[in-house]
């Protein structure tokens, strides 16, 4: 038997310690959330992604009445950057989240779903994609999506 530990690693920041490109991208998934069609959850996320050449995109969740058609802001966001400029590899991706009329005080972290779509244009281009999650009190940089998704099925788990 041999027992294995996979560590994943952050920086914790507070807004002003950022650089300013950060703080740009953080206030554009800030301003994201007054975007998001959310009636069912009343929990409004933003995303924010700059692409190597500078173009930014930014966009909220969409729910659906049928509840799993909906999708978060994260693959809003990812997928929409991708189909715009499908050979420009994406280098930060910024996410807020609101509810009950507050941003929320510590990040949230994208969900499983999210994390094998962000993963995938991270593997897809071979640049390491920057998280920045958003809370009042503190912000978490994460330095590549790997991180958030270790022991993953990529590309290469379908070579057998
Ligand atoms: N949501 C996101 O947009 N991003 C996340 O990282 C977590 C969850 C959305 C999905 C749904 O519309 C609502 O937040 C509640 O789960």
């Amino acid at each position: 038997m041999q027992k294995k530990t996979v560590e994943t690693s952050y920086t914790i920041y507070n807004f002003d310690e950022l650089t300013v490109s950060y703080q740009n991208l953080i206030n554009k998934a800030k301003e994201q959330v007054t975007k998001a069609y959310a009636p069912y959850s009343g929990f409004h996320v933003g995303a924010a992604l700059e692409l190597e050449n500078g173009e930014v995109f930014a966009a909220s969740n969409q729910e659906n009445s049928a509840y799993p058609s909906g999708l978060c802001a994260e693959r809003v966001a990812m997928f929409f950057a991708n189909a715009q400029f499908p050979e420009v590899p994406v280098i930060t991706i910024a996410i807020a989240a609101f509810t009950k009329g507050n941003f929320m005080l510590e990040p949230i972290t994208p969900c499983g779903s999210c994390r094998q779509v962000l993963l995938e244009t991270e593997m897809r281009f071979e640049k390491d994609i920057n998280i920045l999650l958003y809370g009042t009190q503190s912000i978490f940089l994460i330095k590549n999506v790997k991180q958030l998704l270790p022991l993953c099925f990529e590309k290469s788990s379908l070579q057998g």
